[in-house]
């Protein structure tokens, strides 16, 4: 190898490091699985599980995602008042495709349906609202009855 082929085969190097670098950085942020158990057709998460501390600070997470057998599709379960929780299939009624949660909104990958984060249809193509599971809450849990 010579000089010139060298310095071109490092470029390269550095310019793919820095992608997968960034790449997992995205990674790093993505959605939060939170721990859960399931009983009686009822899934429990903590409450602390919305808590994050990051940098000595402790930090509020919008949403968490559960994952159960008795679905394909995660449930995404949205703090949408002081002590009071939405919990959505992720699964876009229009075709299928799993949708993604952004902070108070979900949107599709395949197609660009939104959805509230009560999972109500903000942009089609997708007509239907979200399949919707009803929660309750205690001192300490959230409940998600399947
Ligand atoms: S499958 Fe979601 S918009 Fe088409």
């Amino acid at each position: 190898m010579n000089r010139k082929e060298f310095v071109k085969n490092l470029s390269f190097s550095c310019v793919g490091g820095t992608a997968v670098s960034a790449l997992l950085q995205s990674c790093a942020t993505t959605s939060y699985f939170a721990q859960n158990v399931l009983s009686n057709n009822t899934l429990s998460v903590r409450k602390a599980e919305f808590m994050k501390v990051e940098n000595d600070k402790t930090i509020r997470r919008k949403y968490v995602l559960v994952k159960t057998d008795a679905y394909n599709f995660p449930i995404c379960i949205f703090k949408i008042g002081e002590d009071s929780y939405s919990a959505l299939l992720l699964e876009c009624t229009h075709k299928g495709c799993e949708l993604k949660p952004h902070g108070d909104y979900l949107s599709c990958p395949c197609h660009g349906s939104e959805f509230s984060n009560l999972g109500i249809v903000q942009n089609p193509p997708a007509e239907e609202n979200l399949k919707t599971f009803q929660t309750r809450t205690d001192n300490e849990n959230i409940y998600i009855s399947l």
